[in-house]
């Protein structure tokens, strides 16, 4: 623990959350079925056949957690807006029911003096605009508009902080590449496609963003960003295959993924192969301006661990799901491209994580030489495990040091010039980790689901308090 700190009087502790994974409700009040209904009731998609009808029930019971929060000195929030509460069939007909619920939402956390940040879509997309092709359509692109203004108009005026999307790399990767996410596909060119939809979707967004700043809906001060995986690559050997695979993953694993948000283009040679081998993505004649005119404001790094990368010229496994196996030991891999390998010196969690603080400061440190000088947020950091109860207590001691140790990472980030400007660790509460069930928990607040899904506070609920109380310094 240390006396005073480099995190500068405005910095934001905050935690975050995503829509499907503590809200349930899933077919209350009006909401239509999102991508994650459908996906999670066929048998065999995730572990145990878990999923998010009910969650955390947050959305019944926001006042209680919104309270737990401001106990816990909690700055900002970090949540997502669930489309098809908004917009039961994705575009038309808006839920009225599911505007009060997110006005609501942010009106309680305002009068306890905590920011909303909002994301706009956290995977959950509606179903009915999966029926007609998804994020393959350019038609799902003009409904993310439609329900972007709808968001800016309902909560533009009391919102500051926004981003459009979160994670290109799981929900496109898993989605279109391991098939583990829905819509389930193994199919490049496709998700090529789709990935490119997102960047126009994202795009439009911010435009329309910018509109309603510009009339005065919404406040000067408003921000829209990008929230993406921050996933450092390093080399396994000094070898030029390992070195050249691992710049292959940079280059398609995040320079892919960030180029168009904030340099408004894809990397040159990345598109040539794409076009070359697959033939996409196709544009259509106002993409590139919109890309180009609409660099974010800020962008959000969800920082969990490294990968370490060595050449991989015969090993096929993209199908299988790196996610959801505890453990597992597999490995993934690109023929031809890459493939992820397991460093025996290195310290895994026990869903093979690796555990490496400095990443989080090497990793913006990777970005800041790219894209300059960035504003950034890390918009999620944390530890899934199986936390230990003991005498009735949840005692999380290795969320406090996996935490504190990323504090002080990201404390060495600002010491070197790193534009952070606030930390929401994952999660707020115990959720649903999407394939993983309820088992591998990331709260500060531990929802019992043998007991009414009653909430506890847990033993990192108290220690983070002192370290939001005391700007960063108590640690
Ligand atoms: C990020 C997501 O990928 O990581 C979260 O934005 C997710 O929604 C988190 O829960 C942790 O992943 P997992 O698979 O352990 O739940």
């Amino acid at each position: 623990s240390k006396i005073t700190s480099l995190f500068p009087d405005n910095f934001l502790w905050g935690a975050a959350s995503a829509a499907y994974q503590v809200e349930g409700a899933y077919n209350i009040d009006g909401k239509g079925p999102s991508i994650w209904d459908i996906f999670s009731h066929q048998p065999g998609t995730t572990h145990e056949g878990t999923n998010g009808d009910v969650a955390a029930d947050h959305y019944h019971r926001f006042k209680e957690d919104v309270a737990l929060m401001a106990e816990l000195g909690m700055q900002s929030y970090r949540f997502s807006i669930s489309w098809p509460r908004l917009f039961p069939e994705g575009r038309g007909k808006v839920n009225a029911a599911g505007v009060k619920f997110y006005s609501d939402l942010i009106d309680e956390l305002l009068r306890h003096g905590i920011k909303p940040m909002i994301t706009l879509y956290h995977w959950d997309l509606p179903q009915a605009l999966q029926d007609i092709g998804g994020w393959e359509s350019r038609e799902t692109v003009d409904a993310f508009e439609q329900y972007a203004r709808l968001c800016y108009q309902e909560f533009g005026n009391r919102v500051e902080l926004w981003s459009t999307f979160n994670e290109t790399l799981i929900f496109i990767g898993m989605g279109y590449f391991t098939g583990a996410h829905p819509p389930g596909l193994h199919d490049p060119k496709r998700g090529i496609q789709a990935c490119h939809h997102v960047f126009i979707a994202h795009a439009r967004a911010v435009k329309t963003f910018r509109e309603y700043k510009n009339t005065g809906q919404i406040p000067a001060n408003g921000q829209i960003g990008f929230v993406n995986v921050m996933q450092p690559h390093d080399s396994i050997t000094n070898s030029s295959e390992d070195v050249a695979a691992c710049q292959m993953a940079d280059d398609l694993l995040t320079h892919w993924l960030y180029d168009p948000v904030l340099k408004g283009e894809y990397p040159a040679h990345i598109l040539n192969l794409a076009q070359l081998t697959w033939d996409v993505p196709e544009f259509a004649p106002e993409d590139e301006a919109l890309l180009k005119d609409n660099i974010c404001d800020f962008i959000g790094v969800n920082y969990y661990k490294r990968e370490w990368v060595a050449a991989n010229p015969d090993v096929d496994n993209t199908k299988i799901n790196t996610t959801g196996n505890k453990g597992s030991g597999q490995e993934f891999g690109i023929k031809g491209l890459f493939k992820f390998v397991h460093n025996p010196q290195s310290t895994y969690t026990d869903w093979d994580w690796e555990i490496y603080p400095e990443g989080l400061c090497v990793g913006m440190m990777r970005l800041k030489e790219r894209y300059g000088d960035i504003p950034f947020y890390i918009t999620e950091n944390g530890l899934g495990a199986k936390d230990p109860i003991i005498d009735g207590e949840v005692i999380d001691q290795p969320r406090i040091d996996y935490l504190a140790s990323h504090i002080d990472a990201a404390e060495l980030a600002i010491k070197q010039g790193i534009d952070v400007r606030g930390y929401y660790p994952w999660s707020f509460i115990d959720l649903l980790s999407w394939l993983n069930g309820y088992q591998k928990q990331y709260g500060f607040v531990y929802v019992d689901r043998e007991n009414d899904l009653q909430r506890k506070r847990k033993k990192s609920f108290f220690w983070y308090k002192d370290v939001i109380a005391s700007n960063g310094s108590k640690r």
